[in-house]
């Protein structure tokens, strides 16, 4: 596949995303979350299914979208329909303490695999 060329932007320094926790960069219409175990994924916040944003539900641990209802897990993957598949993801790295995410690189994927977390 051909892929844009890669322009990656700071999201932050790694010790400002804890384990387990979910940020939201709005601009960049993105969620950073931050699996138990350290492990980094950045996710879409544009639902699957027309677009709208997801929003995360901290008490429920879901995206949740206000269009149609959709709602996805902590990693993006769909738990109620109608969204088609699981949120986008980005690619992510860290170089010298900072987190750092590709925008121009934006992927469709089926479900979550521990494979797409990265790590310090
Ligand atoms: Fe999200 Fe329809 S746009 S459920």
């Amino acid at each position: 596949s051909v892929s844009s060329q890669s322009t990656f932007k700071v999201l932050g320094r790694i010790e400002d995303f804890a384990p387990g926790s979910v940020t939201a960069f709005r601009i960049d219409r993105l969620y950073l979350i931050c699996a138990d175990d350290g492990g980094l994924i950045a996710v879409s916040l544009q639902c699957t299914h027309l677009g709208c944003a997801v929003s995360w539900n901290k008490d429920k641990e879901e995206f949740e979208c206000p269009c149609h209802a959709s709602s996805f897990n902590k990693m993006g993957e769909v738990i109620s329909p109608p969204a088609p598949r699981a949120l986008d993801v980005y690619p992510l790295k860290v170089e010298g303490g900072m987190v750092e995410v590709d925008l121009n690189n934006k992927s469709k994927r089926k479900g979550f695999k521990t494979s797409q977390l990265i790590y310090a």
